[in-house]
Protein backbone atom coordinates (compact mmCIF):
# COMPACT_ATOMS: atom_id res chain seq x y z
CA UNK A 1 0.00 0.00 0.00
CA UNK A 2 1.32 3.53 -0.38
CA UNK A 3 2.88 5.34 2.39
CA UNK A 4 1.34 8.77 2.96
CA UNK A 5 2.85 11.71 3.93
CA UNK A 6 2.90 11.28 7.51
CA UNK A 7 3.81 15.23 7.91
CA UNK A 8 -0.14 16.03 7.29
CA UNK A 9 -0.68 13.71 10.45
CA UNK A 10 1.43 16.70 12.35
CA UNK A 11 -1.37 19.09 12.04
CA UNK A 12 -3.44 19.58 15.17
CA UNK A 13 -6.13 21.05 13.61
CA UNK A 14 -8.40 21.40 10.32
CA UNK A 15 -7.17 24.51 8.43
CA UNK A 16 -8.24 27.71 10.44
CA UNK A 17 -10.81 29.38 7.99
CA UNK A 18 -12.84 25.71 6.94
CA UNK A 19 -13.26 24.77 10.77
CA UNK A 20 -14.59 27.90 11.26
CA UNK A 21 -17.29 27.77 8.48
CA UNK A 22 -18.13 24.48 9.73
CA UNK A 23 -18.96 25.91 13.22
CA UNK A 24 -20.50 28.76 11.85
CA UNK A 25 -22.57 26.34 8.95
CA UNK A 26 -23.72 24.16 12.13
CA UNK A 27 -24.90 27.41 14.03
CA UNK A 28 -27.28 28.65 11.09
CA UNK A 29 -28.74 25.18 10.38
CA UNK A 30 -29.47 25.57 14.24
CA UNK A 31 -30.86 28.94 13.50
CA UNK A 32 -32.19 29.92 10.82
CA UNK A 33 -34.20 32.74 11.22
CA UNK A 34 -31.65 34.58 12.85
CA UNK A 35 -29.29 36.72 10.96
CA UNK A 36 -25.49 36.03 11.41
CA UNK A 37 -23.38 38.62 10.41
CA UNK A 38 -19.94 37.48 9.18
CA UNK A 39 -16.68 39.40 10.07
CA UNK A 40 -14.18 36.04 10.44
CA UNK A 41 -12.48 35.54 6.99
CA UNK A 42 -11.51 38.01 4.95
CA UNK A 43 -13.29 37.89 2.15
CA UNK A 44 -14.07 40.59 0.25
CA UNK A 45 -18.20 41.61 -0.24
CA UNK A 46 -18.17 44.12 -2.64
CA UNK A 47 -18.40 43.24 -6.15
CA UNK A 48 -15.85 43.80 -9.08
CA UNK A 49 -15.53 47.52 -10.41
CA UNK A 50 -17.30 48.57 -13.45
CA UNK A 51 -13.58 48.96 -15.62
CA UNK A 52 -12.45 45.85 -14.07
CA UNK A 53 -15.71 43.91 -14.97
CA UNK A 54 -15.18 45.63 -18.47
CA UNK A 55 -12.13 44.29 -19.45
CA UNK A 56 -12.86 40.61 -17.90
CA UNK A 57 -15.52 40.49 -20.16
CA UNK A 58 -13.59 41.80 -23.32
CA UNK A 59 -10.85 39.03 -22.30
CA UNK A 60 -13.93 36.50 -22.12
CA UNK A 61 -14.88 38.34 -25.94
CA UNK A 62 -11.59 37.67 -27.51
CA UNK A 63 -11.69 34.09 -26.61
CA UNK A 64 -14.44 33.90 -28.67
CA UNK A 65 -12.72 35.02 -31.82
CA UNK A 66 -10.12 33.15 -33.77
CA UNK A 67 -8.19 35.97 -34.53
CA UNK A 68 -7.93 36.75 -30.55
CA UNK A 69 -8.11 33.93 -29.10
CA UNK A 70 -5.75 32.34 -26.62
CA UNK A 71 -4.70 29.01 -25.52
CA UNK A 72 -1.71 28.85 -23.20
CA UNK A 73 -0.14 31.81 -21.99
CA UNK A 74 3.35 32.16 -20.60
CA UNK A 75 3.24 30.61 -16.99
CA UNK A 76 4.86 33.11 -15.60
CA UNK A 77 1.73 35.65 -16.73
CA UNK A 78 1.25 38.12 -19.74
CA UNK A 79 4.51 40.36 -19.81
CA UNK A 80 2.07 43.40 -20.44
CA UNK A 81 0.64 42.85 -16.64
CA UNK A 82 3.67 42.10 -15.34
CA UNK A 83 4.96 45.20 -17.15
CA UNK A 84 1.49 47.00 -16.09
CA UNK A 85 2.36 46.31 -12.34
CA UNK A 86 5.60 47.49 -12.34
CA UNK A 87 4.95 50.83 -13.87
CA UNK A 88 2.02 51.45 -11.85
CA UNK A 89 2.61 49.72 -8.24
CA UNK A 90 6.26 49.64 -8.28
CA UNK A 91 7.46 52.41 -10.12
CA UNK A 92 5.92 55.23 -7.98
CA UNK A 93 7.72 53.95 -4.87
CA UNK A 94 11.10 53.81 -6.56
CA UNK A 95 11.52 50.44 -7.19
CA UNK A 96 12.70 49.50 -10.45
CA UNK A 97 12.00 45.59 -11.29
CA UNK A 98 12.35 43.83 -14.76
CA UNK A 99 9.50 41.90 -16.14
CA UNK A 100 11.20 38.88 -15.66
CA UNK A 101 11.29 39.43 -12.03
CA UNK A 102 7.26 39.67 -11.70
CA UNK A 103 5.84 35.92 -11.94
CA UNK A 104 2.10 36.30 -12.22
CA UNK A 105 -0.34 33.70 -10.40
CA UNK A 106 -3.66 33.21 -8.69
CA UNK A 107 -3.24 34.42 -5.59
CA UNK A 108 -0.70 35.06 -2.50
CA UNK A 109 -1.77 31.99 -0.62
CA UNK A 110 -0.87 29.52 -2.88
CA UNK A 111 2.35 30.87 -4.27
CA UNK A 112 3.76 31.79 -0.01
CA UNK A 113 3.02 28.03 -0.10
CA UNK A 114 4.47 26.62 -3.35
CA UNK A 115 7.19 28.78 -2.72
CA UNK A 116 8.78 26.55 -0.38
CA UNK A 117 9.72 24.32 -3.94
CA UNK A 118 12.51 26.06 -4.46
CA UNK A 119 14.30 25.88 -0.64
CA UNK A 120 16.47 23.28 0.79
CA UNK A 121 14.40 21.11 3.84
CA UNK A 122 17.87 21.65 5.62
CA UNK A 123 17.10 25.67 6.17
CA UNK A 124 15.86 26.68 9.23
CA UNK A 125 12.29 28.82 9.26
CA UNK A 126 11.77 31.74 11.63
CA UNK A 127 7.89 32.42 11.69
CA UNK A 128 5.37 34.99 13.47
CA UNK A 129 3.81 33.87 16.39
CA UNK A 130 0.37 34.91 15.50
CA UNK A 131 1.00 34.39 12.24
CA UNK A 132 -1.35 33.66 8.97
CA UNK A 133 -1.48 29.98 9.37
CA UNK A 134 -0.45 29.05 5.63
CA UNK A 135 3.37 29.68 6.83
CA UNK A 136 3.63 27.07 9.43
CA UNK A 137 1.48 24.45 8.22
CA UNK A 138 3.19 24.38 4.95
CA UNK A 139 6.55 23.91 6.43
CA UNK A 140 4.71 21.25 8.33
CA UNK A 141 3.48 19.70 5.07
CA UNK A 142 6.78 19.45 3.64
CA UNK A 143 8.60 18.01 6.67
CA UNK A 144 10.52 20.94 7.94
CA UNK A 145 9.36 20.10 11.47
CA UNK A 146 9.02 17.48 13.85
CA UNK A 147 5.62 17.20 16.19
CA UNK A 148 3.84 20.04 17.85
CA UNK A 149 4.89 20.76 21.86
CA UNK A 150 1.48 20.73 23.94
CA UNK A 151 1.39 24.75 23.45
CA UNK A 152 1.20 23.98 19.72
CA UNK A 153 4.75 25.30 18.79
CA UNK A 154 6.28 22.64 15.93
CA UNK A 155 10.20 21.59 16.86
CA UNK A 156 12.20 22.82 14.45
CA UNK A 157 10.32 26.12 13.39
CA UNK A 158 11.52 29.71 15.22
CA UNK A 159 8.61 30.84 16.21
CA UNK A 160 8.87 35.07 17.18
CA UNK A 161 6.56 35.99 19.43
CA UNK A 162 4.18 39.23 18.43
CA UNK A 163 2.78 40.75 21.70
CA UNK A 164 0.92 43.77 23.16
CA UNK A 165 4.34 43.87 25.09
CA UNK A 166 6.65 44.18 22.19
CA UNK A 167 3.86 46.04 20.04
CA UNK A 168 3.65 42.72 17.81
CA UNK A 169 6.90 43.52 16.02
CA UNK A 170 8.79 40.66 16.52
CA UNK A 171 12.64 40.58 17.60
CA UNK A 172 15.13 39.07 15.39
CA UNK A 173 15.93 35.50 16.07
CA UNK A 174 17.95 34.23 18.59
CA UNK A 175 19.62 31.57 16.25
CA UNK A 176 20.50 30.82 12.97
CA UNK A 177 17.46 31.02 10.08
CA UNK A 178 17.27 30.76 6.63
CA UNK A 179 14.22 31.92 5.81
CA UNK A 180 11.97 34.85 7.77
CA UNK A 181 8.46 35.56 6.77
CA UNK A 182 7.53 38.88 7.29
CA UNK A 183 3.79 39.97 6.56
CA UNK A 184 3.13 43.87 6.81
CA UNK A 185 0.71 45.18 7.22
CA UNK A 186 0.20 42.19 9.66
CA UNK A 187 -2.30 38.97 9.33
CA UNK A 188 -3.77 39.03 11.51
CA UNK A 189 -2.59 42.12 14.18
CA UNK A 190 -3.41 44.83 11.64
CA UNK A 191 -0.33 46.59 12.61
CA UNK A 192 2.33 47.82 10.43
CA UNK A 193 6.29 48.26 10.02
CA UNK A 194 8.19 51.54 9.87
CA UNK A 195 10.77 52.01 7.41
CA UNK A 196 13.16 51.67 10.36
CA UNK A 197 11.85 48.32 11.22
CA UNK A 198 12.10 47.13 7.80
CA UNK A 199 15.79 48.07 7.25
CA UNK A 200 16.47 46.31 10.21
CA UNK A 201 15.38 43.19 8.85
CA UNK A 202 16.92 43.51 5.66
CA UNK A 203 20.31 44.29 7.48
CA UNK A 204 19.51 41.26 9.36
CA UNK A 205 19.11 39.11 6.59
CA UNK A 206 22.02 40.17 4.85
CA UNK A 207 24.31 39.83 7.52
CA UNK A 208 23.42 36.20 8.11
CA UNK A 209 22.52 34.88 4.69
CA UNK A 210 18.62 34.44 5.34
CA UNK A 211 16.13 34.94 2.92
CA UNK A 212 13.11 37.24 3.88
CA UNK A 213 9.39 35.88 2.36
CA UNK A 214 7.77 39.21 2.84
CA UNK A 215 3.85 39.08 1.90
CA UNK A 216 2.61 42.53 1.33
CA UNK A 217 -1.05 40.97 0.18
CA UNK A 218 -2.82 43.95 2.12
CA UNK A 219 -0.04 47.15 1.16
CA UNK A 220 -2.96 48.78 -0.56
CA UNK A 221 -4.95 49.35 2.88
CA UNK A 222 -1.87 51.92 3.82
CA UNK A 223 -3.80 55.02 4.67
CA UNK A 224 -0.65 56.68 6.77
CA UNK A 225 2.44 58.23 4.71
CA UNK A 226 5.18 57.02 5.02
CA UNK A 227 4.44 53.69 5.84
CA UNK A 228 6.72 51.11 3.53
CA UNK A 229 4.11 49.59 0.40
CA UNK A 230 6.96 47.04 -0.65
CA UNK A 231 9.74 45.66 1.09
CA UNK A 232 12.08 46.57 -1.92
CA UNK A 233 11.44 50.70 -0.75
CA UNK A 234 14.33 49.24 1.59
CA UNK A 235 18.30 49.08 0.31
CA UNK A 236 19.53 45.98 -0.20
CA UNK A 237 15.85 44.26 -0.34
CA UNK A 238 16.79 42.79 -3.71
CA UNK A 239 19.42 40.28 -2.45
CA UNK A 240 17.36 39.33 0.10
CA UNK A 241 13.73 39.03 -0.42
CA UNK A 242 10.96 37.92 -2.11
CA UNK A 243 7.34 39.81 -2.16
CA UNK A 244 4.14 38.42 -2.73
CA UNK A 245 1.27 40.69 -3.83
CA UNK A 246 -2.70 39.92 -4.50
CA UNK A 247 -5.53 41.25 -6.03
CA UNK A 248 -7.85 39.50 -4.00
CA UNK A 249 -8.35 42.39 -0.96
CA UNK A 250 -7.32 45.18 -3.40
CA UNK A 251 -9.45 44.66 -5.80
CA UNK A 252 -12.25 41.79 -5.20
CA UNK A 253 -10.20 38.95 -6.65
CA UNK A 254 -10.73 36.55 -3.91
CA UNK A 255 -13.32 34.25 -6.22
CA UNK A 256 -11.41 35.26 -9.65
CA UNK A 257 -7.74 34.70 -8.13
CA UNK A 258 -4.74 36.61 -9.21
CA UNK A 259 -1.76 37.73 -7.33
CA UNK A 260 2.46 37.71 -8.23
CA UNK A 261 5.52 37.45 -6.27
CA UNK A 262 8.52 39.46 -6.87
CA UNK A 263 11.83 37.45 -7.20
CA UNK A 264 14.72 39.29 -7.63
CA UNK A 265 17.12 38.01 -9.85
CA UNK A 266 20.04 39.41 -7.73
CA UNK A 267 18.68 36.94 -5.07
CA UNK A 268 21.18 34.59 -4.56
CA UNK A 269 21.07 31.08 -2.79
CA UNK A 270 23.83 28.12 -2.25
CA UNK A 271 23.96 24.41 -3.45
CA UNK A 272 24.96 21.74 -1.72
CA UNK A 273 28.63 22.33 -2.49
CA UNK A 274 28.44 26.37 -2.05
CA UNK A 275 27.98 27.44 -5.60
CA UNK A 276 25.50 30.36 -5.70
CA UNK A 277 22.41 29.95 -8.29
CA UNK A 278 20.06 32.97 -8.24
CA UNK A 279 16.34 31.57 -6.89
CA UNK A 280 14.21 33.05 -9.93
CA UNK A 281 15.87 30.70 -12.31
CA UNK A 282 14.59 27.71 -9.94
CA UNK A 283 10.76 29.39 -9.50
CA UNK A 284 11.42 29.98 -13.09
CA UNK A 285 11.47 26.31 -13.71
CA UNK A 286 8.86 25.70 -10.64
CA UNK A 287 6.08 27.57 -12.02
CA UNK A 288 7.24 26.07 -16.30
CA UNK A 289 6.68 22.73 -14.61
CA UNK A 290 3.85 23.03 -12.45
CA UNK A 291 2.04 26.01 -13.40
CA UNK A 292 0.24 26.81 -16.43
CA UNK A 293 -0.38 30.50 -15.60
CA UNK A 294 -3.30 32.51 -14.79
CA UNK A 295 -6.53 32.67 -17.81
CA UNK A 296 -6.16 35.41 -19.83
CA UNK A 297 -9.24 37.21 -19.05
CA UNK A 298 -8.26 37.23 -15.39
CA UNK A 299 -5.27 38.66 -16.46
CA UNK A 300 -6.84 41.53 -18.50
CA UNK A 301 -9.25 42.19 -15.61
CA UNK A 302 -6.09 42.78 -13.15
CA UNK A 303 -4.31 45.18 -15.77
CA UNK A 304 -7.55 47.13 -16.16
CA UNK A 305 -7.00 47.49 -12.15
CA UNK A 306 -4.72 49.84 -12.63
CA UNK A 307 -5.96 51.87 -15.18
CA UNK A 308 -7.12 55.61 -13.79
CA UNK A 309 -10.55 54.50 -14.23
CA UNK A 310 -9.90 51.39 -12.47
CA UNK A 311 -7.80 52.29 -9.93
CA UNK A 312 -10.55 55.19 -8.72
CA UNK A 313 -12.84 52.64 -8.73
CA UNK A 314 -10.85 50.15 -6.13
CA UNK A 315 -10.02 52.88 -4.10
CA UNK A 316 -13.00 54.02 -3.68
CA UNK A 317 -14.00 50.31 -2.56
CA UNK A 318 -10.71 50.38 -0.01
CA UNK A 319 -11.88 53.45 1.41
CA UNK A 320 -15.18 52.05 2.38
CA UNK A 321 -13.68 48.99 3.90
CA UNK A 322 -11.31 51.29 5.71
CA UNK A 323 -14.04 52.91 7.14
CA UNK A 324 -15.69 49.81 8.25
CA UNK A 325 -12.71 49.54 10.00
CA UNK A 326 -12.59 52.40 11.92
CA UNK A 327 -16.09 51.95 12.80
CA UNK A 328 -15.13 48.60 14.17
CA UNK A 329 -12.20 49.89 15.90
CA UNK A 330 -13.54 53.21 17.39
CA UNK A 331 -16.80 51.75 18.53
CA UNK A 332 -15.33 48.50 20.52
CA UNK A 333 -12.30 51.03 22.23
CA UNK A 334 -14.93 53.80 23.18
CA UNK A 335 -16.95 50.98 25.00
CA UNK A 336 -13.27 50.24 26.68
CA UNK A 337 -12.47 46.89 24.29
CA UNK A 338 -8.45 47.20 23.82
CA UNK A 339 -8.13 47.15 20.05
CA UNK A 340 -5.02 47.15 17.59
CA UNK A 341 -5.01 47.44 13.95
CA UNK A 342 -7.62 48.72 11.78
CA UNK A 343 -5.68 52.06 10.52
CA UNK A 344 -3.58 50.48 7.77
CA UNK A 345 -5.15 47.25 7.60
CA UNK A 346 -8.31 45.66 7.04
CA UNK A 347 -8.38 43.58 10.38
CA UNK A 348 -8.74 44.82 14.10
CA UNK A 349 -6.88 42.88 16.53
CA UNK A 350 -8.91 43.12 19.85
CA UNK A 351 -8.25 41.89 23.48
CA UNK A 352 -10.92 39.40 24.36
CA UNK A 353 -13.22 41.19 27.00
CA UNK A 354 -13.19 39.38 30.72
CA UNK A 355 -10.20 37.58 29.92
CA UNK A 356 -12.08 34.97 27.91
CA UNK A 357 -10.02 32.00 25.37
CA UNK A 358 -10.12 33.29 22.01
CA UNK A 359 -12.08 29.93 21.36
CA UNK A 360 -14.54 30.63 24.39
CA UNK A 361 -15.29 33.98 22.69
CA UNK A 362 -15.73 33.19 19.43
CA UNK A 363 -18.59 30.64 21.24
CA UNK A 364 -20.22 33.56 22.85
CA UNK A 365 -20.08 35.67 20.26
CA UNK A 366 -21.61 33.30 17.83
CA UNK A 367 -24.08 32.03 20.27
CA UNK A 368 -25.07 35.57 21.64
CA UNK A 369 -24.46 38.07 19.49
CA UNK A 370 -24.80 36.05 16.17
CA UNK A 371 -21.57 37.69 14.93
CA UNK A 372 -18.56 35.40 13.56
CA UNK A 373 -15.25 36.69 14.06
CA UNK A 374 -11.57 34.43 13.90
CA UNK A 375 -10.08 33.47 17.30
CA UNK A 376 -6.57 34.82 18.12
CA UNK A 377 -5.52 31.69 19.18
CA UNK A 378 -5.78 29.79 15.66
CA UNK A 379 -3.28 32.06 14.55
CA UNK A 380 -0.66 30.81 17.14
CA UNK A 381 -0.03 30.49 20.71
CA UNK A 382 0.63 34.27 21.32
CA UNK A 383 -3.07 34.81 19.59
CA UNK A 384 -4.54 33.33 22.35
CA UNK A 385 -7.17 36.07 24.27
CA UNK A 386 -7.15 37.61 21.00
CA UNK A 387 -10.06 37.94 18.79
CA UNK A 388 -9.31 39.53 15.33
CA UNK A 389 -12.72 41.15 12.83
CA UNK A 390 -12.68 41.67 9.58
CA UNK A 391 -13.63 44.95 7.57
CA UNK A 392 -14.62 43.42 4.61
CA UNK A 393 -18.06 43.54 5.94
CA UNK A 394 -20.91 45.49 3.87
CA UNK A 395 -21.67 48.92 6.41
CA UNK A 396 -24.95 47.94 8.17
CA UNK A 397 -23.71 44.50 8.89
CA UNK A 398 -20.34 46.08 10.55
CA UNK A 399 -22.79 48.61 12.30
CA UNK A 400 -24.84 46.37 13.83
CA UNK A 401 -22.13 44.20 14.80
CA UNK A 402 -20.73 46.39 16.53
CA UNK A 403 -24.00 47.36 18.24
CA UNK A 404 -24.43 44.16 19.33
CA UNK A 405 -20.76 43.41 20.87
CA UNK A 406 -20.96 46.54 22.65
CA UNK A 407 -24.03 46.09 24.11
CA UNK A 408 -22.79 42.71 25.52
CA UNK A 409 -19.21 43.70 26.35
CA UNK A 410 -19.32 47.83 26.84
CA UNK A 411 -18.53 49.31 29.76
C1 LIG B 1 -7.73 35.72 6.11
O1 LIG B 1 -8.88 35.86 6.53
O2 LIG B 1 -6.75 35.69 6.86
C2 LIG B 1 -7.55 35.59 4.65
O3 LIG B 1 -8.73 35.79 3.98
C3 LIG B 1 -7.06 34.28 4.31
C4 LIG B 1 -6.45 34.26 2.97
O4 LIG B 1 -6.23 35.30 2.36
O5 LIG B 1 -6.15 33.17 2.53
Amino acid sequence: MARLNDNYLKLQAGYLFPEISRRVTAFVDDHPNDKVIRLGIGDVTKPLVPAVLKAFHDGVDDMAQGSSFHGYGPEQGYSWLAQTIIDKAYKPLGVELKTSEVFISDGSKCDSANILDIFDLSCKVAIGDPVYPVYNDTNVMVGRTGQANEQGYYEGIVYMPCTEENGFAPAYPTENVDIIYLCYPNNPTGTTATKEQLKGWVDYALANDAVILFDAAYEAFITEPGIPHSIYEIEGAKQCAIEFRSFSKTAGFTGVRCGLTVVPEDLMGTTENGNKVSFNQLWNRRQGTKFNGVSYPVQKAAAAVYSDEGWAQVKEIIDYYMANAKIIREGLEAAGITCYGGVNAPYIWLKTPEGMTSWDFFDKLLNECFVVGTPGSGFGPSGEGYFRLSAFGERENVEEAVKRIVAKWGK
